[in-house]
């Protein structure tokens, strides 16, 4: 029987993961996230979002990945000291250029072109966007007619019958179809509000993406959770785990 001892008899391939760096976490989704893919982090403000994400990095670091952190956040130098407090120290990293952490400043035009090209350009391995709420609830201003002209994601039957474009969905293909070139694996944070059912702040990104995990709070048990919704190529449990934030970042417990 030879054909039993032919290539086609074997796995075709093992799917490439990346650990996440959060202790416990690389358990509940079969060792890491799926190389090359994008995971929405979603959650109310202080749930963890953007630790999540430094840590990511961080292990990224000590793997030797090239890393982005790329931010709404102004204020960089208090996502480096709450870091730091955290035992994750980026500072020799960032002079080593294995890591490096970009402000996008939402009331600069330029800001989109800015952002695809550093990653598009950098090689990275690890990509964090922190967060994509601000930009997708950006207004944009851009003929109609160049779009429908240049920009071969949207559906025609996505247009509205007065030849306008949903605008969020526009932002969010744009973001996502720059990641996914990257070819990096790419984590997004969203702020989440209780009050919607969706999985992300704009409703859409959780279709977007390719995994969704969300951090959730309960403040009257003082109990942190963490639950992955999605993750492509992964089995996993739906079920929250508890997590506690402290030496190292976030852990599940
Ligand atoms: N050194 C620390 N020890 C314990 N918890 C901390 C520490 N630093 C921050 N936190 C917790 O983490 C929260 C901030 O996490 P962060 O990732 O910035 O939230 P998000 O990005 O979701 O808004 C704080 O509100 C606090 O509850
Ligand atoms: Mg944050």
């Amino acid at each position: 029987m030879p054909f039993l001892h032919s290539e086609s008899a074997k796995p075709q391939f093992t799917l490439e993961r990346k650990s996440t760096g959060i202790p416990g976490l690389d358990d509940v989704i079969s060792g890491g996230l799926p190389k090359g893919t994008i995971t929405l982090i979603s959650g109310p403000p202080g749930s963890g979002k953007t630790i999540l994400c430094c840590q990511y990095l961080y292990q990224g670091v000590r793997e030797g990945d090239r890393c982005l952190f790329l931010t709404l956040d102004k204020k960089v130098e208090g996502i480096l000291t709450q870091t730091t407090q955290l035992g994750m120290d980026f500072q020799p990293a960032i002079e080593e250029g294995k890591i490096k952490f970009l402000y996008l400043n939402i009331n600069k035009k330029l800001i989109y072109e800015t952002m695809a090209n550093e990653i598009l350009s950098g090689g990275y391995d690890r990509i964090v966007l922190d967060s994509i709420t601000p930009l997708s609830e950006m207004p944009i201003y851009i003929s109609n007619i160049d779009l429908k002209e240049n920009i071969n994601f949207i559906e025609p039957e996505e247009f509205s019958p007065d030849g306008n474009i949903p605008v969020r969905r526009l932002h969010l293909h744009f973001i996502m179809q720059t990641l996914e070139t990257s070819t990096s694996t790419a984590l997004v944070t969203s702020e989440l509000s209780h009050s919607t059912g969706n999985l992300s702040r704009d409703g859409l990104s959780e279709f977007l993406a390719d995994g969704v995990i969300i951090l959730s709070l309960d403040s009257t048990m003082d109990r942190r959770k963490i639950t992955v919704m999605k993750m492509r190529s992964t089995k996993h449990s739906l079920k929250p785990h508890d997590i506690a934030i402290g030496s190292g970042g976030i852990a599940l417990i």
